[in-house]
């Protein structure tokens, strides 16, 4: 985001440090090439909810005609909260599990919502809890790789999804349970270099092609998420006209191989909202260490953001790119380590997927600065804490050169409100 655009100071001295600052004609842009992408009744693009499950996103999302993947019960509820329609005819809202818990079988019986199954055991579930209906299965097609190394999505070391052996498994089970499988799935992750999207996403649409003539119900093919965001100004972006024609392409080599159509859809999460919203943090402190037997000196920047309020840098080592704003930044650069108020040495946000500090070429911040972590768009706030009882932090929305709170800092009491003394 050009930080020169909004008034961060201000909105600073209203909600205070840090926040989320979103801008609101970012996501309508992204999704509008989305649904550029997806143009057309074979194609449908799904909103993977758990990037950003904001109910200003997600009224964004709606309007620009996407679908949803929900992760959850509560997911689901909250799409419905959105104004997402409910039912399974269309599947408008699909429940991608791992594993059945809390409400997420309530919101599938009560919801009529597709449940998209991760193991083979689920069916058994649905069938205990009296689902009868429609089903999606995830497989996982053996290949894959996330945008970081833990986030592995496809392959033997992935959790996610039914291996190809036991989809006869499933297949019979799912006959015998009188459930129709109606989609087949598979997220197979953005993968660390740009050409490799591309291939896997081939590579998947010949994995299905050759599954469909065994699956005899189903209608659509979903290729999952992943469209990759760069997240280094170096890093080159992804280029949608790219993708268009492997989607084409899917469609018309998928109903082929089925003998009737097949819709294809994507369901890309960060893709729409990374670079659409970034958080806003003050410096309060610039101290350093000094070299000695067990290594180099640094100077740490403290700011008040922590892991709390963004995990990726501390859990997976992630990227984000950092601007100070204001008189801050014409200042020389020097390696920074950025630092966080959580009571733990990982509460850094310079760090490399080796989990060791990588100091980044800032300019020297002063306390009181503004300095601000880009792209956090996407798996920030919904990742977010209250560790250490911190509240979690505010989210402001910026369109058409107004700003709105659209959720509030949490408090003390919100911290609370979940405690209770019951005999159970
Ligand atoms: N569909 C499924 C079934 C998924 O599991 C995911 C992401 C997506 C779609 C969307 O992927 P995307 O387009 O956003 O890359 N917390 C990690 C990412 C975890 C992704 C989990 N699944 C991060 O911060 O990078």
């Amino acid at each position: 985001m050009n930080l020169a655009s909004y008034p961060l100071e201000a909105l600073a001295d209203k909600v205070g440090t840090p926040y989320y600052l979103y801008d609101g004609q970012i996501l309508h842009e992204r999704l509008a090439k989305v649904a550029a992408l997806t143009e057309g009744p074979a194609l449908q693009a799904r909103y993977a909810m758990k990037a950003n499950s904001s109910w200003r996103v997600l009224e964004a999302i709606r309007g620009a005609g996407l679908w949803i993947d929900a992760v959850s019960g509560n997911e689901v509820l909250r799409a419905r909260r959105a104004g997402f329609a409910m039912g399974s005819d269309p599947a408008i809202v699909m429940l991608t599990v791992d594993v059945f818990r809390d409400n997420a079988l309530t919101a599938v019986l009560e919801h009529s919502i597709l449940p998209n199954v991760g193991s083979p055991g689920m069916i058994e579930e649905l069938r205990r809890a009296g689902y009868l209906g429609s089903i999606g299965v995830r497989v996982n097609p053996g290949f894959g790789h996330g945008a970081v190394e833990s986030c592995d999505t496809g392959g033997p070391s992935s959790k996610h999804g039914i291996w190809p052996d036991a989809l006869e498994l499933v297949r019979a089970a799912a006959h015998e349970a009188k459930l129709s499988i109606v989609t087949l799935h598979a997220h197979i992750g953005t993968g660390p270099e740009l050409p490799e999207f591309s291939t896997n996403l081939r590579r998947l649409m010949e994995f299905f092609a050759a599954l469909l003539p065994g699956f005899p119900q189903v209608h659509t093919v979903n290729l999952g998420g992943g469209i990759p965001h760069p997240y280094r100004l170096d890093e080159p972006a992804y280029d949608l006209s790219d993708f268009r024609p492997l989607l084409d392409e899917a469609v018309a080599r998928l109903g082929r191989a089925a003998g009737r159509p097949i819709r294809v859809e994507i369901e890309p999460g960060r893709f729409l909202v990374a670079g659409s919203a970034v958080l806003v943090t003050r410096v309060h402190e610039v101290k350093v260490t000094r070299r000695n037997e067990k290594g180099e000196g640094h100077t740490f920047v403290m700011v008040d953001a922590g892991f709390c309020d963004l995990v990726r840098p501390a859990m997976y080592g992630s990227y984000h790119r950092m601007d100070i704003v204001g008189r801050g930044a014409a200042r020389a650069a020097e390696p920074c380590v950025v630092a966080g108020p959580l009571c733990e040495s990982g509460d850094v946000f310079t760090r490399s997927e080796q989990e060791l500090l990588e100091p980044r070429m800032l300019p020297r911040p002063e306390p009181q600065d503004l300095l601000v972590l880009q792209d956090a768009g996407a798996y920030g706030t919904v990742m977010s804490s209250n560790y250490l009882s911190m509240g979690r932090a505010p989210e402001v929305w910026w369109e058409g050169g107004t700003a709105r709170l659209v959720s509030r800092r949490e408090r003390l009491e919100d911290i609370v409100a979940r405690e209770c003394d019951e005999v159970i």
